[in-house]
């Protein structure tokens, strides 16, 4: 009998397990403190139905048909990066189904098996994964509580330069890290510009939660301090107004946006969605809605650092986001995060252990949360759960 997975190709047949299952029957509901789903208390329902009313009755021939990208999305997106210090043209542009869809499409465009992606260390599971399967050999830079080490990287791209390696692309996300939750400092800022023109390297500026500011003043996007093209800037609407509309976007060089466009074959990123999120940005709804956003967004990371001081073991290492989706923790040796998860699991709290954040096998000592989705009450008694199953596993050690 013929098998069915013999059909698959290479890169299909060993993709990695989910790196969770479903509660097991008769086991506590779990919290899962895992994912950087939004938080669906915020989203503008009202808002958006009254946007879909007014697409439907001014534009439905355009909105419900097949159709070229919508340039009044790309306008609207324009004016966003410019506001941000960005010299963006629309050419520059491309829209996709969510930014997912577009660092999906970039080792389509940039990488043959075997070519070498710079990745920060850690960084978001799905790029991770995604260059992974293209065949990207992917090359760890190390990151601390300022963001990507630039150091590193220069001796990085020093010794790829003597071995005539020329990386296709150095994949970061600047702000308010998934998942450290760490912001690039200025002064890197520059000098990782500067590296990308002195190497001539794309760097792919992932800027999913630049947005979500709960203080401070915002830093320049990389994309603002190149001046020479090497810098491609990545966003989304999934953080600010809903993933679920799947919208996101590119900035480049129009050489590399033509490219990727090429490798996008439906082409136009949904009419009526697009003519939807256009209408909701326009007239400073996004942004009073962002404000309303970083107000709800900064009470539940309080809630969740308290949380953590209150109940995980005081050697718990935990850096303060000053915005985004995510707490990353650094536990002490004699707690191994995979120990962890196992003991959670059995309390009912899941996590996305730092392992999972990493191409090469580092980050057995970090976890991360996210305390976008679950309401105060829900955080507080996962946070209270995993204090429990970290005390639970050194007292469990303590008594063999
Ligand atoms: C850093 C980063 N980039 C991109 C994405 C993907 O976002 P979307 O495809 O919804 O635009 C995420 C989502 O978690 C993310 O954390």
């Amino acid at each position: 009998m013929p098998e069915l997975a013999d059909l698959f190709a290479a890169r299909a047949r060993n993709v990695p397990p989910p790196i969770f299952s479903p509660d097991a029957p008769g086991t506590v509901p779990t919290i899962s403190l895992a994912w950087g789903l939004a938080d669906p208390a915020l989203f503008p329902r009202a808002a958006l139905l009254s946007a879909t009313a007014e697409v439907l009755e001014k534009d439905a021939p355009a909105a419900l048909n097949y159709g070229a990208t919508y340039s009044g999305l790309i306008e609207q997106i324009v004016a966003r990066l410019r506001a941000s210090g960005v010299a963006a043209q629309p050419e520059q542009v491309l829209v996709g189904h969510g930014s997912s869809q577009i660092l999906a499409l970039l080792p389509e465009v940039l990488v043959d098996r075997g070519d070498v992606v710079l990745i920060e260390g850690p960084s978001f599971m799905g790029a991770v994964r995604r260059f992974a399967q293209a065949g990207a050999q992917l090359v760890t830079v190390p990151t601390d509580a300022h963001g990507l080490d630039t150091d590193a990287l220069a001796t990085i791209l020093r010794d790829l330069r003597r071995h005539n390696k020329r990386p296709k692309f150095l994949y970061t996300i600047p702000t308010f890290h998934n998942p450290t939750g760490a912001t690039l400092s200025l002064e890197r800022r520059h000098a990782l510009v500067a590296l990308a023109a002195e190497y001539g390297v794309l760097v792919v500026e992932d800027d999913a939660y630049y947005d979500l500011r709960f203080e401070g003043e915002p830093l320049p996007p990389l994309a603002a301090l190149d001046r020479d093209g090497w810098v491609m800037r990545v966003g989304t609407f999934s953080k600010t107004l809903a993933p679920g509309l799947r919208m996101g976007w590119a900035c480049a060089r129009p050489e590399i946006i033509q490219r990727l466009q090429m490798f996008k074959w439906e082409g136009s990123s949904g009419p009526f969605m697009t003519r939807l999120v256009a209408r909701f940005c326009a007239d400073g709804q996004l942004d009073a809605h962002i404000a309303a956003l970083n107000t709800h967004y900064r009470h539940k990371r309080d809630v969740m650092l308290d949380a953590i001081a209150q109940h995980c073991p005081a050697d718990v290492q935990v850096d303060r986001p000053a915005g985004g989706f995510f707490v990353w923790l650094r536990l002490p040796p004699d707690l191994h995060a995979a120990a962890v998860q196992q003991a959670a699991s059995e309390q009912g709290v899941a996590f996305v252990p730092g392992t999972a954040c990493y191409a090469d096998g580092q980050g057995t000592d970090t976890l991360r949360l996210a305390f976008s989705f679950q309401p105060v009450e829900q955080i507080e008694a996962g946070v209270a759960r995993l204090g429990a199953a970290m005390h639970a596993l050194r007292q469990h050690r303590a008594a063999r």
